[in-house]
């Protein structure tokens, strides 16, 4: 039997990448991959078809479409949050637009297959707003139904969509008496801010964690863009592709939710600086805090309580901060950068 089609969005991501080279080990998916850039040349053997190009062009989605019978969509296109501040309505566009775009390709495919389509989502820490830091404080592990006030356009942007695949999979042609047809099978994962030993992330407002890492590994001064005693919860990026497969494969009967906290642990960066330090005692590293991002910061929780997806589909991270740092990111990264 062939494999079945997965189709990713945002294949030449911080996610995208770690998650190709996954299928490729596990032979599981057949990938479609869908980038504004071309992939690079290791990774496109991976792949049954790459294309490159935008979400919001829908006859390159229909072309797509008609081209691949696709059983399971990873849309992990975005703009992220300090560069959708840049520019709050092309974040839109790109976040909102296209991601309509995508489900409703996934429901067609869905009514073609005469089966639901699973439709994978990352969503993030950026759709909770706690409003200041003592209550930051007081919330500590925040829970999916708490302080969903997001101050960014992405966490606007991710929250809504999430309600979008709800809604989706729940009542989309169903209300007024519509009909029975099968649904798309929409899951969102709320990450914390991702570390990968692969790649650095860009636009994001988590990205101080992974910057001043990789900046330290390279012997490079780092200036970091929040206080020392700003805190959010992190997670090592195999970890991250662990949760998008074990929320893939959990049955739908045992979901409770459309939308789940994954955490890992929580770091200021001061922590990270003291764990880079200790890891590349010539590290320069310096806070110049940008008020913008700094503010993003403050806004998001400082832990995430994922006691749903525990419960609901055996979510637990393997790396704790002493795991992801001494057994994944610092080896990694120093072989990365020694020759
Ligand atoms: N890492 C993302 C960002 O910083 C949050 O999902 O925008």
């Amino acid at each position: 039997m062939t494999a079945p089609v997965v189709l990713m969005t945002g294949s030449n991501g911080e996610i995208g990448r770690s998650l190709l080279e996954r299928f490729h080990t596990d032979g599981r998916f057949r990938v479609v991959s869908l980038d504004l850039t071309p992939l690079p040349e290791k990774l496109r053997p991976y792949c049954e078809a790459t294309y490159t190009g935008n979400i919001l062009d829908r006859y390159l989605l229909d072309q797509i479409a008609a081209h691949h019978e696709i059983e399971v969509v990873f849309h992990l296109a975005a703009l992220l949050s300090s560069r959708g501040e840049r520019d709050p309505e092309l974040a839109h566009q790109i976040n909102v637009e296209g991601t309509l775009h995508l489900m409703r390709m996934a429901q067609a495919q869905t009514q073609r297959l005469g089966r639901p389509v699973r439709f994978l989502f990352p969503s993030s820490i950026a759709v909770y707003g706690v409003g200041d830091l003592d209550a930051k404080r007081r919330y500590g592990r925040i829970a999916e139904d708490q302080g969903c006030e997001p101050i960014t356009m992405y966490g606007c942007n991710k929250l809504y969509c999430e309600h979008l695949g709800r809604y989706f999979t729940k009542y989309y042609r169903s209300l007024g008496g519509g009909s029975g047809q099968p649904k798309v099978d929409f899951r969102a994962l709320r990450f914390p801010g991702l570390i990968s030993a692969d790649t650095v992330p860009s636009g994001g407002t988590s990205d101080f964690g992974p910057e001043m890492l990789h900046a330290a590994a390279q012997g490079k001064p780092y200036a970091c863009f929040v206080g020392p005693e700003a805190r959010i919860p992190f997670m090592a990026m195999p970890d991250a592709v662990r949760a998008l497969l074990g929320l893939l494969d959990a049955p739908a009967e045992q979901l409770t939710r459309a939308s789940y906290n994954v955490g890992a642990f929580s770091l200021s960066a001061r922590d990270i600086e003291g764990r880079v330090r200790r890891a590349f005692p010539v590290a320069e590293v310096s806070y110049a805090p940008e008020p913008t991002r700094a503010r993003i910061v403050d806004s998001w929780p400082e832990d995430l309580d994922d006691a749903a997806a525990r419960a609901d589909w055996g979510w637990r991270p393997l790396y704790d901060a002493d795991r992801a740092f001494d057994e994944y990111l610092l080896p990694a990264v120093r072989a990365r950068y020694s020759h």
